[in-house]
């Protein structure tokens, strides 16, 4: 093989996803295995997710990686991790057309090239390292033609980031703590594809944070050392929400879903809050989008919007159907209305769609809603300008895919290297 030119190389699309029964805490820091079991809705790739291309050759010296163009270390043990595991799993590859036969015992020996790209901004803290895990471990899987299934794949990615695993999958998925000490069974499920429950729709409140917050590795692993309360959310709480949750996804029951999601989203911020010294994720836009929804949820007597919140102050919304999604817009746009030189054109990305249900045009539109009616005469209305960067639409979408239009792809197909 010494000595050949030649490249060849995979390209797949992963999406993100987001927690509605949050994972918090790390009983096995190098496998990353959790202390409780997790749920999360998958994302619209469309509008969020990680696109990666992953090329071998023998005349790659050694490994590399680029990140939106970037080069980047792949150093780290997370990535040295997962990508020993699939050489550990790699197969004998044939690619006819190119002439080209790799034989299972040479991954061992030659090298890669990765770039990866994320379709929103890295720095919107949008757990794009968990669209990113997800699509690397599946890329490579689908390049060395591996076996194993996206559950099983899912054990990978989890060694690269806990959420990653989850991003196996479309729809709604759970990740099964497992009980083996080597992590073998702790892996992602699918519980529902993503046409089990096509209503709902997803709205995310990019909000600005004026500081760095503290990473979800080690905030994590501050709260398991110093938290009294996580101890009775891992043993006592999320069990019950478990099944509780996985039975509300399964009969399409809002209500229930909202006020799990809601309830584990403040009971995580809470554990944080019980972490010494504290951890504070949210800030007080967080806490006025909660507080309207809340207040509009309370005076329709249902829910009619879920709100989470990973490790970072932006919303996650999840409206009950289409027509409760412009109304939420309204809302939103009333209270967080854009900033005089932003055009809505790009303070409201993703599906648009949403915009026209809510009969908003142009910015007049915004300027004229009215006041919510579950905003009482007496209380002062805060219109805060600036405080929302802007809104992602989106809806539950699917799982990985491989990307086989050659042209999509990040690398040169010749050298190897980023476009
Ligand atoms: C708040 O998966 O980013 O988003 O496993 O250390 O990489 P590591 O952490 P990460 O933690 C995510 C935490 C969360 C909740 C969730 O996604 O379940």
């Amino acid at each position: 093989m010494e000595g050949e030119k030649w490249v060849l190389m995979v390209t797949a699309k992963t999406p993100t996803n987001i927690a509605v029964i949050k994972y918090w805490g790390k009983r096995d820091e190098t496998l990353i295995l959790p202390i409780n079991d997790s749920i999360s809705v998958t994302l619209d790739p469309n509008h969020l997710c990680t696109t990666t291309t992953v090329s071998v050759s023998p005349s790659f010296p050694h490994d590399r990686m680029w990140l939106n163009a970037k080069e980047i270390s792949l150093q780290g043990g997370r990535f040295q991790s997962c990508l020993r595991e699939i050489r550990a799993r790699a197969q004998d590859v044939e690619d006819e057309k190119k002439g080209i036969k790799i034989k299972k015992e040479d991954w061992q020996k030659l090298h890669l090239h990765i770039a990866s790209y994320n379709n929103f901004p890295t720095a919107a803290g949008l757990a794009s390292s968990a669209a990113g895990l997800a699509c690397l471990v599946f890329s490579l899987a689908k390049l060395m033609n591996l076996k194993e299934d996206n559950s099983q794949l899912s054990a990978i990615a989890r060694q690269g980031s806990g959420s990653a695993c989850r991003s196996l999958y479309g729809g709604f998925v759970k990740w099964t703590m497992g009980k083996e000490e080597n992590g073998s069974d702790s892996l992602a499920v699918q519980l529902a594809d993503e046409k089990h429950w096509d209503e709902l729709v997803i709205i995310i409140a990019v909000v600005c944070a004026q500081q760095k917050e503290t990473s979800s590795t080690s905030g994590m692993r501050d709260t398991v050392e110093t938290s009294a309360l996580i101890k009775h959310r891992a043993k006592e709480v999320v069990p019950k929400r478990i099944v509780q949750m996985e039975e509300a996804i399964q009969n399409r029951d809002f209500s229930s879903f909202a006020r799990l999601a809601c309830t584990d989203s403040n009971q995580f911020h809470a554990v944080c809050l019980d972490t010494y010294p504290p951890i504070f994720y949210m800030n007080d836009t967080s806490h006025r989008i909660i507080s309207c929804v809340e207040k509009w949820n309370r005076a329709e007597g249902t829910p009619q919007v879920a709100y989470t919140f990973d490790a970072g102050p932006n919303a996650v919304m999840i409206a009950r159907n289409r027509k409760t999604a412009a109304l939420l817009l309204q809302r939103l746009l009333y209270n967080f209305p854009p900033q005089s030189d932003t055009a809505l054109d790009s303070y409201i990305i993703g599906d648009k769609s949403i915009l026209g249900d809510a009969g908003i045009k142009d910015i007049k539109d915004v300027e004229a809603l009215p006041p919510p009616p579950e905003i009482k005469d007496n209380m002062p209305t805060q219109k805060s300008k600036g405080d929302v960067s802007y809104f992602i639409c989106t809806r539950p979408g699917g799982g990985p895919v491989v990307m086989s239009d050659e042209t999509l792809a990040l690398l040169d197909p010749l050298t190897g290297l980023p476009k």
